[in-house]
């Protein structure tokens, strides 16, 4: 079979982070073509991937003829832009999070992948913590019966370290909300399904980040309602948990509570959930069974490396595999869209002081 040729559009952090080591586990796929605006990122990228053709325009990537398939890892404002120039040109697209400044954006999105019959997915990474796997499989499964409950919780403390254009709306759209809740509404949607109204608060703490203007928040909490059950949700996510740490080491709690128990993940905790059920006085800790530490069809070793970034590598593996197997990614643009119609309700709720029913 001809592999399958993959396009970069961003080739900053998160591509040599995460979406370089996680095509080098796929066998049937190349990297054969990299774009930045940025000469200089994109020289070192060239450099460390051995990949010759560059460019500083997306629009000669989508056209080159042995690009298959291309991950969008730009700043947010011109993910849809760029996605829809592939998916016209018939590529396949995995697009980081959050895929597109609004719903409206997130949407066209998602039809047009649908239309051109392209493969499409949202770089959600978080779902591919084995903790995760195994709590929304548990869930799945009836193992907490219905919930009452859904708790998300993100702290971390960036201080008032600049963030670039993370911290400048026109260029991110959000800031915490998009940034890091994103990844936690997706969570709620994973094990709950769909948030039917919500209620947003947000601050902003610091308007200049080293010298830089910033005008998007540092702080957002969400109080939500799901359609299941009436349960309810509560999201918080921050950038000024003094003294809590960031990134991988640094809190991510989530925790759903049902009529018959209960589940917590950490992701400081990859390989292990804790859990409890009805009649128990509390958490006890168990590890992820083995069928679950890696994406099925995955050549990663599960018990090689840092766990607390390896399973990031397997987002990759589900997009090439789908190519592959001519199905559905998951998650998917949709996937992506329903969290973009929460965060626009967020951003709804914290305009104008109300609950706000999502689209
Ligand atoms: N899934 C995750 O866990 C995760 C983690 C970090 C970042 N992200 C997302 O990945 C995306 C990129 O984040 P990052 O941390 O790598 O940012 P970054 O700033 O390190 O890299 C972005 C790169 O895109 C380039 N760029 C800007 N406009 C461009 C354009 N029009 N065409 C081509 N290149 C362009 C920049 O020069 C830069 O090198 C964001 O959407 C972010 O939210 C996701």
């Amino acid at each position: 079979m001809k592999p399958i040729g993959v396009g970069i559009v961003g080739c900053g952090g998160i591509v040599l982070q995460n979406h370089v080591p996680g095509l080098a586990l796929c066998p049937e796929a190349r990297l054969v073509a990299l774009c930045d605006t940025d000469a200089g990122v994109l020289a070192r990228a060239g450099q460390q991937t051995g990949v010759g053709a560059m460019t500083l325009d997306y629009r000669e990537l989508v056209a080159r003829s042995e690009v298959d398939a291309v991950i969008i890892a730009t700043p947010n404002f011109v993910h849809a832009p760029i996605a829809l120039a592939a998916i016209a040109a018939g590529k396949h697209v995995l697009c980081e999070k959050p895929i597109a400044m609004n719903y409206a954006e997130a949407k066209a999105m998602a039809d047009a992948a649908q239309k051109a019959g392209v493969r499409h997915m949202t770089a959600f990474t978080y779902r591919f913590v084995p903790a995760m796997r195994y709590m929304a499989h548990l869930v799945k499964a009836g193992a907490v019966g219905e919930p009452y409950h859904f708790r998300s919780c993100r702290l971390q403390d960036w201080g008032t370290r600049a963030v670039g254009w993370r911290q400048v709306a026109k260029l991110a759209g959000t800031g915490e909300l998009g940034d890091m809740l994103s990844h936690r509404i997706d969570y709620a949607h994973l094990l709950l399904g769909p948030i039917r109204r919500l209620v947003a608060d947000d601050r902003r703490f610091h308007d200049v980040r080293d010298g830089q203007v910033s005008d998007l928040e540092d702080w957002i909490g969400i109080m939500a309602e799901f359609a299941r059950n009436r349960a309810s949700g509560m999201l918080e996510s921050t950038k000024v948990a003094t003294g809590r740490g960031s990134g991988a080491r640094s809190q991510d709690y989530c925790e759903v509570n049902g009529t018959e128990g209960s589940i917590v993940f950490q992701l400081e905790r990859p390989l292990e959930i804790q859990v409890t059920k009805q009649g128990e006085a509390g958490l006890r800790t168990i590890p992820v069974p083995e069928e679950f530490l890696k994406w099925p069809g995955s050549a990663r070793d599960p018990h090689a490396g840092d766990p607390a970034f390896t399973f990031r590598y397997d987002q990759d593996v589900e997009f090439i595999q789908a190519i592959v197997e001519q199905r559905p990614c998951v998650p998917s643009f949709h996937d992506g869209a329903q969290a973009q119609a929460v965060m626009d309700a967020a951003v709804l709720s914290i305009r104008d002081r109300r609950w706000v029913d999502v689209a």
